[in-house]
């Protein structure tokens, strides 16, 4: 497989090109977190030592300057760093502490995220962000973080998905707090966002100039019959409409919009198909069932226009065990990212999930979302083929 398409063989110079994870899902032992105690407990599958990066951090780093990146981003798991209510663990942030500064030290611009789904165990049999204190705590958690290990970030971001991490635990309930209530899903996400600019102006009093954005989920809506007006105009309500909400209520804390793109709904009267295309069942699709529609990557950047805010694809994948979708996946919403780029679009850069496999939530250890493979039995990395792309891009960076 080789890249033909001229527009992505020639990103324009400091375009970011990169990948991400988050805390729990590959550093293993988050003992402190609320999803340890609940995978403990059998409500969960148990992530146990995960991906070994808590110690192996430096080697998959390498891994990723191998493949050709220049951006990752982590998380960090806010239950190390404040173990107990108001306690810090010194030894944690130093442990972020060098693998931020062996992020800079290989040339990576660093994403940090401060919350990627997991809670203190302590604050989660406590209410969790329902409980009064939550904010407080955040916020302290926050700027210990900036003030700590701030030189290292080139991008922060409070919450990963606000609108899935509610919907998740107080909607669907299949997460952490096993929730089924959509008053609460609202409630829940109206507050992450609040905390969002709570802590973006805190944050800009310590550090003035480090960029601060939110990261969403946002999917791609659209009518499966176009000439029916009733799914058109649904179509638009959820996706545009709503889209247009949570952007809104971003404005004025949001120095540049992160986006996680992964979802095609297709509206037909009558249900919603989540994830299948127009084109329909002959389309591909993921390990797990997910539609692979990089056009919905276009259209959702296009409406994203107006927010007037760089943006950067903080995270897009899939799960493909075999590897035979990845490297035409990546390359086709590369070429479409840079279509609505040309057309204006302010898009900065394209961080691909995941930079190995890990631990998929309440999915397990199946789902293999990597650039790299891991055998979870020796712990080993492969570099899966399609990861190449990186190198036949990077050429021109
Ligand atoms: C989340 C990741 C997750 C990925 C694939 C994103 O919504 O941020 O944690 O692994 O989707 O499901």
């Amino acid at each position: 497989m080789k890249v033909t398409n001229e527009a992505i063989t020639h990103l324009p110079k400091g375009f970011l090109l990169g990948a991400a994870i988050s805390a729990h899902q590959t550093e293993g032992n988050n003992f402190f977190s609320d999803w340890w105690h609940y995978e403990q407990l059998g409500r969960l599958p148990k992530s146990g030592i995960a991906c070994d990066h808590y110690r192996q951090y430096k080697s998959d780093f390498l891994l990723a300057k191998e493949i050709g990146l220049n951006a990752l981003r982590i998380s960090i798991e806010w239950a190390r760093v404040m173990p107990k209510a108001g306690e810090w663990d010194e030894g944690a942030i130093l442990h972020y502490r060098d693998v931020l500064e062996t992020l800079k030290s290989m040339g990576f611009k660093t994403f940090v995220t401060l919350h990627h789904f997991t809670l203190p165990d302590w604050l989660a049999q406590s209410g969790g962000f329902l409980n009064p204190k939550a904010g407080e705590y955040f916020e302290a958690y926050s700027r210990k973080v900036v003030l700590q290990l701030g030189d290292l970030i080139d991008f922060l971001t409070p919450f990963n998905e606000s609108g899935v991490f509610a919907y998740m635990g107080y909607g669907q309930g299949t997460w952490p707090p096993f929730l089924q209530n959509m008053w609460l899903v609202i409630k829940i996400q109206k507050k992450l966002i609040n905390l969002h600019k709570q802590v973006y102006r805190s944050i800009k009093l310590l550090s003035p100039n480090l960029p601060i954005g939110p990261v969403e989920n946002l999917g791609y809506f659209q009518a499966k019959n176009k000439y029916n007006p009733v799914t058109r105009v649904l179509a638009w309500v959820l996706g545009q409409a709503k889209n247009r909400w949570l952007l809104y209520q971003f404005k004025g804390t949001a120095d540049f919009f992160g986006l996680n793109y992964y979802f095609h709904h297709v509206l037909e009267l009558g249900r919603l198909k989540e994830s299948i295309g127009i084109v329909s069942e002959r389309e591909p699709r993921s390990d797990i069932g997910w539609h692979i529609y990089p056009k919905g990557l276009y259209w959702l950047l296009k409406s994203l226009k107006p927010i007037n805010v760089p943006i950067y694809i903080t995270e897009n994948g899939l799960a493909d065990a075999q590897d035979r979708f990845r490297h035409k996946f990546i390359e086709q919403h590369l070429e479409w990212l840079m279509k609505a780029r040309e057309e204006g679009v302010d898009v900065r850069g394209y961080l691909h999930w995941s930079l190995i496999d890990n631990f998929e939530w309440a999915e397990g250890f199946e789902p293999r979302f990597g650039l790299i493979a891991v055998d979870y039995k020796t712990q080993e990395r492969t570099i899966r083929p399609s990861a190449q792309i990186f190198k036949e891009i990077k050429a021109d960076l």
